[in-house]
């Protein structure tokens, strides 16, 4: 059963924390489009095997693997592994993010670090070894925040410092991996409901109030716009903010 065009048919996407939230709706959208999808998690392996039993209901190959994008090798690895598994690589989707928010002066060297490794460096690796797998015409899109374009009020420095460190790393890839076809590309979710940041949670109200639409978004809102990028040959380089207009 498939619910919009298959414009991604014969494609393979790895979803790096596509357990939950984001992740898991842009598995399962870009599998409506026709892609098989491995997804990586760090703890959550039954709901990464709810995700994968959702892709195959699709009628698409589905893989879950276990792999912490705060190990270099893992991070890495999970390249090679969706390859082992699904035969090939066309899409990276580098969604695996933490959020650790709270007052400077609270924040301790094991949040930098693991914050850093997560959201920076475990991106850098799992694109260096994309890129070395991919074929060209590959697609690489990451999950940035939009906290770097527009931070409302105080306790976001970790966070934006390291989501801020993809704006350089996408626009570098597309110059690099642009004479091979390979698209790199930046969405920014504003407030968007998941376990990360519930909707119902006590700074929501806050986070609506800053949109100009006045609401959270849903994982599915972001995940149409990876499924673009998925399939757009002529965008590389650029930032997309799904933000409801927190930026504007
Ligand atoms: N929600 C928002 O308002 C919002 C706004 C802007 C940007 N973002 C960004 O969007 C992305 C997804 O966020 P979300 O709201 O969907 O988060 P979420 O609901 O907390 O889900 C996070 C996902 O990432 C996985 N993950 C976390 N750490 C990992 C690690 N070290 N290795 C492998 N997988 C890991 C989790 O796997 P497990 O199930 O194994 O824990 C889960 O699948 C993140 O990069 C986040 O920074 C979110």
């Amino acid at each position: 059963m498939t619910t919009t065009d298959e414009t991604l048919n014969g494609k393979v996407a790895l979803v790096t924390g596509g357990s939950r939230g984001i992740g898991a709706a842009t598995a399962l959208r870009l599998a409506r489009e026709g892609a098989d999808v491995a997804v990586t998690y760090e703890n959550g392996k039954e709901a990464a095997q709810d995700v994968v039993a959702a892709v195959e209901a699709l009628g698409r190959r589905a893989v879950a693997l276990r792999a912490d994008s705060a190990d270099p090798g893992e991070a890495a690895g999970a390249v090679d592994r969706t390859v082992r598994a699904l035969g090939g690589l066309d899409v990276l989707v580098n969604n695996a993010g933490v959020g650790v928010l709270g007052p400077l002066e609270g924040l301790g060297l094991s949040d930098v670090d693991r914050v850093l490794a997560v959201n920076v460096r475990g991106v850098f690796l799992a694109s260096q070894a994309a890129a070395g797998r991919m074929a060209d015409g590959g697609r690489i899109i990451t999950i940035g925040t939009c906290m770097t374009q527009r931070v409302p009020g105080p306790g976001g420095t970790l966070y934006a410092m390291s989501k801020s460190a993809l704006v350089g790393l996408t626009k570098a890839l597309a110059r690099e991996l642009g004479p091979r076809g390979i698209t790199a590309n930046l969405v920014h979710p504003g407030p968007i409901d998941t376990d990360m940041n519930p909707a119902d949670g006590p700074y929501a109200a806050g986070q609506a109030t800053m949109t100009a639409l006045g609401r959270f978004g849903t994982a599915q809102e972001v995940a149409a716009t990876v499924a673009h990028l998925a399939g757009a040959a002529y965008v590389t380089g650029a930032e997309f903010a799904v933000d409801g207009g927190h930026a504007a």
